[in-house]
């Protein structure tokens, strides 16, 4: 598994730590920054780096940071195959891979702590689509996205 991950300045420690995460899992990720904490940014340049890397079959999941992880999640949603889920606890994290099929995870660096996003993110990498009906509904967001005519 291949990951992105972004934050902007408020999501900027939280990403770091989460790098952390995937180097003990040993998974190869890109960051598309940004890259400290100080100077102020503006979270959906991030956002759209990230989720066009996932859109584009370069990398299979995403996760970004801001916080409350709200904006860049509505921000990934508007690039087309992108299911950007905003989960800010542990059952969220796992249902949003098992009936929504989650390729970006959202976390908010202002309403969790670190250890807490750690467990996020593991279980959220670690679970897997249940498909079946849930595939069904999936498809029928795909098609809201054609019939808004969301982007590339
Ligand atoms: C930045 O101040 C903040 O608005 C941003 O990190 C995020 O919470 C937006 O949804």
């Amino acid at each position: 598994m291949r990951v992105a991950i972004g934050a902007d300045h408020a999501g900027y420690a939280m990403k770091e730590e989460l790098k952390d995460v995937l180097r003990e899992e040993g998974i190869e990720f890109l960051d598309v920054g940004t890259m400290n904490g100080d100077e102020s940014v503006d979270y959906p340049d991030f956002a759209e780096a990230v989720a066009r890397k996932v859109a584009s079959g370069e990398f299979d999941r995403g996760v970004i940071v801001c916080g409350t992880g709200i904006g860049v999640a509505i921000a990934a949603n508007k690039v087309r195959g992108i299911r950007a889920a905003n989960c800010n606890d542990t059952v969220c994290a796992r249902l949003s891979r098992e009936h929504n099929d989650a390729n970006v995870l959202t976390v908010g660096s202002r309403i969790i702590g670190p250890a807490v996003a750690r467990e996020i993110l593991k279980i959220w990498l670690r679970a897997d689509f249940e498909g079946g009906r849930h595939s069904r509904r999936i498809n029928k967001i795909s098609e809201i996205e054609e019939r808004s005519g969301a982007n590339e």
